[in-house]
């Protein structure tokens, strides 16, 4: 089932603004509260749009660390790569943003990576927010459905046999996206409403398996499953 709240959304603009106002305002809450916050963040085309809005928001920037939630194994710079779409939306013009970004090393293959990462998530200890997405197969940051990286309970995992090109990725491990203090998941298009239909007769699936979260789902994904 879906643990936590769940908003369904007219459309995959207005989930996206939606969403960009809750990561707003928890950033501000956790900011408020302890000075910092610490941001995990995902690639695909949903978080994008909601990147976009988040960019022209004004956040305590030197207050915020951004990390990965994943990363695919291509080069630096690659068009396809998650930390460029987040170069290109979130932190478009914005130094101080990419001062304090930690992008992870996937260029050095899964399982260097991997180790590398997880010596800088156990320095982070637990993230404050997490946004993911979810694919069509119900996975989220990297970690696939029935892939051996969901039983790897280091801190960032190396992916192998991905179904989503490319094969080879880097993953926050099901620990640390768990252990977070909040998750967010935006889930928009017609292409996630079996995943959808699946969570709700009851399977677990990487997505729904995480704790509580809160869901931002457009009426295109959704359908009536909520009605
Ligand atoms: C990736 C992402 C992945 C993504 C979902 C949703 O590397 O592909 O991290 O988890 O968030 O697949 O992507 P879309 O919104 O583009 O469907």
């Amino acid at each position: 089932m879906f643990e936590g709240k769940l908003t369904v959304c007219e459309n995959a603009e207005t989930l996206a603004r939606l969403a960009a106002d809750l990561v707003r305002q928890t950033i501000e809450a956790c900011v408020q509260q302890q000075g910092a916050c610490s941001i995990a963040l995902p690639g695909g085309a949903t978080p994008a749009r909601c990147l976009q809005n988040l960019a022209a928001d004004k956040l305590p920037w030197p207050s915020l660390q951004w990390f990965m939630g994943d990363e695919r194994c291509l080069p630096v710079g690659d068009i396809a790569r998650n930390d460029t779409m987040i170069r290109q939306t979130l932190f478009a013009g914005n130094a101080q943003a990419v001062k304090n970004f930690h992008p992870i090393d996937a260029e050095l293959g899964a399982e260097t990576a991997a180790q590398r990462y997880s010596a800088l998530v156990d320095a982070v200890g637990r993230f404050d927010l997490i946004l993911l997405g979810m694919g069509e197969d119900g996975h989220t940051a990297s970690l696939f459905p029935g892939n051996k990286a969901l039983q790897d309970t280091r801190p960032a995992v190396p992916v192998f046999d991905a179904p989503k090109p490319p094969p080879e990725r880097v993953s926050l491990g099901l620990k640390t996206l768990t252990a977070a203090r909040q998750r967010i998941i935006l889930v928009a298009g017609s292409n996630k409403h079996a995943a959808l239909k699946r969570i709700k007769h009851g399977e677990q699936l990487p997505v729904n398996c995480l704790g509580e979260s809160h869901w931002f789902i457009d009426r295109e994904a959704a359908g009536d499953l909520f009605d």
